[in-house]
């Protein structure tokens, strides 16, 4: 039998921690013959929630899940992991400006890179989840340097999902018809969601402008706001379950003729700056996510793909200003 792969997930306490955790017990995270070993990293006033949810862990007896261990310090929490799940983060307080937000997530992610650093396996694999995730993840990259750049990702998987959730209705196909949708840039409101390539049983999708640039794209883009509106709370067993495609995908592969999307560090494609970790269409291959080359982009989407980058852009010069990479 195979040893158990060693999952770390941050914010275990938290709402996207209490919807993902049992997922990845019942096997979800990497296939159901695949052992995992939790290690949830919690900040001290957050143990003893994290304690209640690893007994209900215990009591789910789940087949698959080797164990629960709890810490509070990073350096013991990423010792040997295999995955990490950067999901806990700070969020934005009344009347924080965005340069506070970002400089309080340094505190959280730099020393969580340094410790993925000194003490990950070999084959680490990280998704940050906790926004603002894409600069999240910059800065944690940054104090990782003997990681291979393209182990740390961010999540837009979610926004992936909703555009095909919406696409889906709008043409009353299941969303199983639809291929080679594509999220660009940030995972903030200024995010491309973009049907350009994308394919409706094996043919192009033809939907009007209109509907496009009034309805989908700011749908998708401010869905967060709306679910926030409705429930009371942000997006959390949504967000989870996109996390577990996203991690799934990573490992198992992009179906033949299909992409998905995620927030990767730039090799320049699409003038994208190198290095920066922003959203494209990927694909996954032997347990590693590949920038989809060489398509073509029209003006709209060009225009919209630079807008996002350009707040990427300033975020990491604002992180790069702070000293945090
Ligand atoms: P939450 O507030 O319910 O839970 C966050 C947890 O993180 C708390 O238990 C907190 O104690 C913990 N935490 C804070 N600092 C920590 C640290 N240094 N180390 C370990 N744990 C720490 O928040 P929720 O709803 O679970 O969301 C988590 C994050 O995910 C938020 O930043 C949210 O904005 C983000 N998110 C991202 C999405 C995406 O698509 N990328 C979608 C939805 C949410």
């Amino acid at each position: 039998t195979q040893a158990p792969v060693n999952v770390t997930v941050t914010g275990a306490a938290g709402q996207i921690g209490y919807a993902l955790l049992f997922r990845i017990a019942s096997g979800q995270l990497l296939g159901q013959d695949v052992p995992v070993k939790l290690r949830l990293l919690e900040i001290p006033q957050a143990v003893k929630a994290a304690e209640g949810t690893a007994m209900e862990l215990e009591d789910g007896a789940f087949p698959l899940l080797a164990g629960t261990d709890i810490f509070d310090d990073p350096k013991q929490a990423f010792e040997g992991t295999n995955i990490a799940l950067l999901v806990g983060a700070r969020p934005r307080s009344k009347g924080m400006e965005r340069g506070d937000l970002l400089e309080a997530n340094g505190g959280i992610f730099k020393p969580q890179g340094e410790a993925i650093n000194a003490g990950a396996a070999d084959d680490i694999k990280v998704l940050v989840v906790g926004n603002p995730a894409n600069t999240n993840a910059l800065i944690a990259r940054s104090h990782a340097p003997d990681v291979p750049a393209d182990r740390f990702t961010a999540m837009t998987r979610l926004d992936h999902n909703r555009a095909l959730a919406q696409l889906s209705k709008k043409l009353g196909v299941p969303v199983t018809e639809l291929k080679k949708l594509a999220i660009w840039g940030n995972h903030s409101a200024t995010q491309y969601p973009s049907v350009q390539h994308a394919e409706v049983s094996g043919k192009s999708v033809d939907v009007d402008q209109a509907w496009l640039e009034n309805d989908f794209i700011p749908t998708v883009a401010k869905r967060g706001a709306a679910i926030i509106e409705a429930r009371g709370l942000s997006s959390a067993a949504s967000a989870a379950s996109a996390a577990i495609d996203h991690v799934f995908t990573w490992v198992n592969g992009t179906p033949a003729g299909d992409w998905t999307s995620a927030a990767v560090a730039s090799d320049g494609s699409y003038g994208v700056p190198e290095g920066l970790i922003s959203s494209f269409p990927v694909t996954a291959e032997n347990g590693q996510y590949k920038i989809v080359q060489g398509l073509e982009i029209d003006d709209f989407s060009r225009a919209r793909i630079d807008a996002s980058v350009a707040e990427l852009v300033e975020e990491r010069d604002t992180v790069q200003k702070l000293g945090l990479i």
